[in-house]
């Protein structure tokens, strides 16, 4: 088994100090737009891959995905405020073999709550507002993965 960077086991205590607080799991992931400025946003962290591999979920519609097909490389910062400290972790988005990739979003949709998936099942990011319909609070358990549920697996080693 690989040994894990120092780093996460100080993120691990830093991490246990916040006890169940959802927030815990709330970082910052920073990306190069196409036009070469800094885009900066909120994602939920969805576990660790392996020693230095981090998981994340978007939306393949959002504006990231693109900008991270252009330029790999990006930042987190995950403040962990109990413990007064922030990660600031350096990496690059893996282009996973196509079976692989395939495999994880399956494991992360079949992952999540019925709640969770729900952003999944919103319009488009940036879209005007529509009926209120348009936003379910749920995804049954049996809802098809859908084109746009995208996997982002950074490579922090
Ligand atoms: C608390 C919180 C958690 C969020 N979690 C996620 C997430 O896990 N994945 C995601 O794609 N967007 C998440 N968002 C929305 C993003 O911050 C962002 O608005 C969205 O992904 C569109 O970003 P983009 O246009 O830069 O691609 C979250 C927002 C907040 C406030």
């Amino acid at each position: 088994m690989t040994a894990l960077p120092p780093w996460r086991q100080l993120q691990r205590g830093a991490r246990e100090r916040e006890g169940r607080s959802p927030a815990a799991r709330w970082l910052q992931l920073a990306t190069v737009s196409p036009d070469g400025t800094p885009r900066v946003r909120t994602l939920v962290f969805r576990g660790w891959a392996d020693a230095a591999g981090l998981d994340l979920l978007t939306d393949g519609r959002s504006a990231k995905p693109a900008e991270l097909r252009q330029q790999p490389a990006v930042e987190l910062c995950w403040l962990l405020p109990k413990a007064r400290c922030q990660f600031r972790l350096r990496g690059v988005v893996l282009t996973l073999p196509t079976e692989v990739e395939w495999e994880e979003r399956i494991r992360h949709w079949q992952g999540l709550t019925p709640t969770g998936r729900a952003l999944w099942g919103w319009p488009e990011p940036g879209a005007p507002f529509g009926a209120a319909e348009d936003f379910p609070a749920e995804l049954a358990d049996e809802t098809p993965l859908p084109e746009h549920f995208q996997l982002l697996r950074i490579d922090l080693a």
